[in-house]
């Protein structure tokens, strides 16, 4: 059976429910690493709400959501371990069937995509090492750690950045 194609847009608010979902499918393996795993799940289920505050972009396939990631843009809300100036990569996700296939990547590369028509001088994450496939994601287009932040329910975390002239080389990664 031919597959249909992924298609990357902006979310629209009737992905909510969709979006929401994925997001707690694709966290469920990490239910064992924190230690109020219910407490942690609620915020996933609001993955939607980033909207509010950022560009939410997903990925459809067949108009099925799939993927979905958030680019909070430079002078937007967010959380202090962030300067105002910077650009935000918040919540990657990839429905766990449809993984390996270059979805997260597509994904990534229209953040950045966003965050140099945003002008961002820095694209700045936050993951933890528990997070492999999408930290040798990151770290492998030029995303370094600068700096360690606390532990979020009991599972550390890290801020990784990329420079603004480091977004060409990593969007020609993305598209290999
Ligand atoms: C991280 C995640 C989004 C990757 O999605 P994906 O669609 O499978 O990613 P891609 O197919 O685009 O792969 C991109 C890169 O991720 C890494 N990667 C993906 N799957 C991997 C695996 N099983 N093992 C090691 N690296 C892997 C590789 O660097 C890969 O690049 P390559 O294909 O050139 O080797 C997905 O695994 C996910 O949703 N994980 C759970 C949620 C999560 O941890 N989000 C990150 C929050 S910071």
């Amino acid at each position: 059976m031919v597959e249909m194609p992924i298609v990357i847009q902006d979310y629209m608010p009737s992905d909510r429910e969709d979006l929401n979902q994925l997001a707690l499918a694709a966290f469920a393996q990490y239910e064992l690493h924190y230690e109020d795993w219910n407490g942690f799940q609620e915020g996933v289920a609001r993955m939607s709400d980033l909207a509010g505050n950022a560009d939410v972009i997903v990925a459809k396939r067949g108009g099925i959501v799939v993927g979905g990631i958030g680019h909070v843009g430079p002078g937007r809300p967010r959380d202090p371990i962030f300067p105002d100036q910077w650009s935000v990569i918040r919540m990657l996700v990839v429905a766990p069937e449809q993984r390996g296939q270059g979805i997260g990547k597509r994904l990534v590369a229209a953040c950045l995509q966003r965050a140099s028509r945003a002008g961002a001088a820095i694209v700045g994450l936050h993951t933890s090492p528990i997070m492999a496939d999408a930290l040798s994601l990151y770290t492998a287009i030029g995303f370094e750690r600068d700096c360690d932040l606390p532990p979020i329910n009991g599972v550390p975390y890290a801020r990784y950045v990329l420079s603004a002239e480091a977004i060409p080389l990593a969007l020609k990664l993305l598209n290999e």
